[in-house]
C-alpha cells in the first residue's frame, strides 16, 4: 500500500506545506499497488456510476420542478446534462490518468496542492456522506408510502421524521444506511452484484412508467414549449441538477477496477448519456400525459402521474413505488461506498487518521472505515430534515467539480507528456466553460446554503491545521532533509 513518500519532481519542489503537491507518477503507482480488490469490468463501474445518479431526482424532484419551467422542463434536463457533461470530460480525463480511489480529491492533490486538495475532500464528504443522508431520507419516505398502498398502515411521524420536520427521530433513514453498511462490508464485488440487480429494477420501472404514460399521450401538452420563458427553463435546470449528481462515482473505485485507465473514462461519460437519455423520455411520457399546469401543488411524483393520466386503480403507484425505493437503496449503496473510498485515499495520504486505510485481509473491504462513516451518516440521516442536506450536497458537488475542470486546465499545462486514456477535447475552452457552468450554478444557490457551506469549511480548515498537516506524508519527504541539515551542524 501506498506509505512510501512521493518521490516524483513535483512533491519535491513543493516548498510551502499548503501548496506541495502529489506526483502523478506516485499516485499511479500507488492506486496499482493498492490492497483493494480488482474485480470491476466496464459494465460493473457503468452501473456503479447509475447506481449512484438514478434516484429521486427523476422519481421526486422532476414533478416539483415542473411548475417552475412548463413543458422546457425537457429542454431543463438537456441544460443540466450538458453542464454535467463539461465536468464529465474532466473527470473522465483526470481518472485515466490517475486511476486511484480518491476521485477529484486526489486529482486536486496532483495539480492544485495540499490545501486545495483537503478543501476538496471536505466537499465531497457534502457530495458524498451528506447525499446518502438526504437520499436515506427520502428512502424513508417512499417506504412510508409503499406501506400506506399495501397494508394501509404508516410510521408513526415521532419515529419517521427528525426533530426539525415534527418528529424525534427518523429511523427508517438510519435503517437503510445500517443496511447497506451490512453489505459493503460483505466486498465490492457482492456490493456490485446488488448494486446490479437494483439498477436492473428502477430501469425497468421507469421503462413501464413510459410505456403506459405513452398511452396517455397528447402533443398539446407541448404547446406552448416555454409558457414561463427561459428563466423557468434555467430554474429547473438549476433544480433538476441533482439528478445528474453520482456520475462521478466510478471514479472512486479506480482501484477496484480491472482496467481502470480504459475503463473509467468509459464508464462516466456512458453511464451519463444513459441517465441522461432516460431523464429526457421519463419527462417527455410525463408530460405528455399529464399537462404541466396539473403539477402545481400536487407534489406529483411519477406514481401520481400515473394515477391521475391513466388511473389503474394502485397497482402502478404501488409498482411506482417499489421502483422508488430500490433506485433510493442503490443510490445509498453506492454513494456510501464512494465515501468510504474517498476517505481511504485520504488516510493514505496522511491526512485523516490511518484506520481508514486499514483493509481487512480476508474480504478486502477498509473495514473500521466502513463502520465509521456509516454510523456518521445513520446518525446524520435519523437527525437532519431533507431539504438541509439537499442543499449542502449542491454546493459540495458544485465546488468539487469545478476544481476538476481546473484541474485538467492545469495538468494539460504542467504534464503535457503524462500518458491519457481519454483527452477532454478542444481543451482548455471545454474545461474552462465547464468552471463557468460550476460557478454560475453555485451563485444561483441561496445565502443560508452558503453561510452552511462557509462554516462547514471552517471546521474543516481547523481539522486540517490540527491534524492533515502534520500527518501527512509528504511530509516524509523534508524529514531526510531535515535530519542532513541537523547531522552537519552537529
Ligand atoms: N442523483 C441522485 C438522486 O437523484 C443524488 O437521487
Amino acid at each position: 500500500m501506498g506509505t512510501r513518500p512521493r518521490s516524483g519532481p513535483e512533491a519535491r519542489s513543493g516548498g510551502w506545506r499548503l501548496t506541495r503537491r502529489q506526483d502523478v507518477g506516485a499516485l499511479v503507482e500507488d492506486a496499482a499497488g493498492s490492497s483493494l480488490r480488482r474485480t470491476m469490468g466496464v459494465a460493473q463501474l457503468t452501473l456503479l456510476s447509475v447506481g449512484a445518479t438514478l434516484g429521486t431526482g427523476i422519481f421526486v424532484v422532476l414533478g416539483e420542478a415542473v411548475p417552475e419551467a412548463g413543458p422546457a422542463i425537457i429542454v431543463s434536463f438537456v441544460l443540466a446534462g450538458v453542464t454535467a457533461l463539461f465536468s464529465a470530460l474532466s473527470y473522465a480525463e483526470l481518472a485515466g490518468m490517475i486511476p486511484g480511489s480518491g476521485s477529484s480529491y486526489s486529482y486536486a492533490y496532483a495539480t492544485l496542492g495540499e490545501l486545495v486538495a483537503w478543501v476538496c475532500g471536505w466537499c465531497l464528504i457534502l457530495e458524498y456522506g451528506v447525499s446518502v443522508a438526504a437520499v436515506a431520507v427520502g428512502w424513508g419516505q417512499y417506504v412510508n408510502e409503499l406501506l400506506d398502498l399495501t397494508l394501509g398502515v404508516t410510521l408513526p411521524e415521532s419515529l419517521s421524521a427528525p426533530p426539525g420536520d415534527g418528529g424525534t427521530l427518523n429511523i427508517p433513514a438510519a435503517l437503510i444506511v445500517v443496511l447497506a453498511m451490512v453489505v459493503l462490508l460483505r466486498g465490492a464485488k457482492e456490493s456490485a452484484v446488488a448494486n446490479t440487480i437494483m439498477v436492473a429494477v428502477k430501469i425497468a420501472a421507469l421503462v413501464m412508467f413510459c410505456a403506459v404514460a405513452f398511452t396517455a399521450f397528447h402533443a398539446g401538452n407541448f404547446q406552448p414549449l416555454f409558457p414561463l420563458g427561459t428563466a423557468g427553463m434555467s430554474a429547473g435546470a438549476a433544480s433538476l441538477f441533482f439528478s445528474y449528481i453520482g456520475f462521478d462515482a466510478a471514479s472512486t473505485a479506480g482501484e477496484e477496477a480491472k482496467n481502470p485507465q480504459r475503463d473509467l473514462p468509459r464508464a462516466i461519460l456512458l453511464s451519463l448519456v444513459l441517465v441522461t437519455a432516460l431523464y429526457v423520455i421519463v419527462a417527455v411520457a410525463a408530460l405528455g400525459a399529464m399537462p404541466w399546469q396539473k403539477f402545481e401543488g400536487t407534489e406529483a411524483t411519477l406514481s401520481e402521474v400515473l394515477v391521475q393520466s391513466v388511473g389503474g386503480g394502485s397497482l402502478w403507484p404501488i409498482l411506482l413505488s417499489v421502483g422508488a425505493v430500490v433506485a433510493t437503496t442503490s443510490v445509498v449503496l453506492t454513494v456510501q461506498y464512494g465515501q468510504i473510498r474517498i476517505l481511504f485515499a485520504m488516510a493514505r495520504d496522511g491526512l485523516v487518521p490511518p484506520l481508514f486505510a486499514k483493509v481487512h485481509p480476508t474480504t478486502g473491504v477498509p473495514r473500521a472505515n466502513t463502520v465509521i462513516v456509516s454510523g456518521f451518516i445513520a446518525v446524520l440521516a435519523a437527525l437532519v430534515p431533507l431539504g438541509s442536506l439537499a442543499d449542502a450536497t449542491s454546493i459540495g458537488t458544485l465546488f468539487a467539480f469545478m476544481l476538476v475542470n481546473l484541474a485538467v486546465v492545469l495538468l494539460r499545462r504542467r504534464n503535457p507528456d503524462a500518458p491519457r486514456s481519454f483527452r477532454v477535447p478542444f481543451s482548455p475552452v471545454t474545461p474552462i466553460l465547464g468552471v463557468g457552468f460550476c460557478v454560475y450554478m453555485l451563485f444561483s444557490l441561496g445565502a443560508d446554503t452558503w453561510i452552511a457551506f462557509g462554516a462547514w469549511m471552517a471546521v474543516g480548515l481547523v481539522i486540517y491545521g490540527l491534524y492533515g498537516i502534520r500527518h501527512s506524508k509528504l511530509n516524509q519527504l523534508n524529514q531526510p532533509n531535515e535530519l542532513n541539515q541537523h547531522q552537519e551542524l552537529v
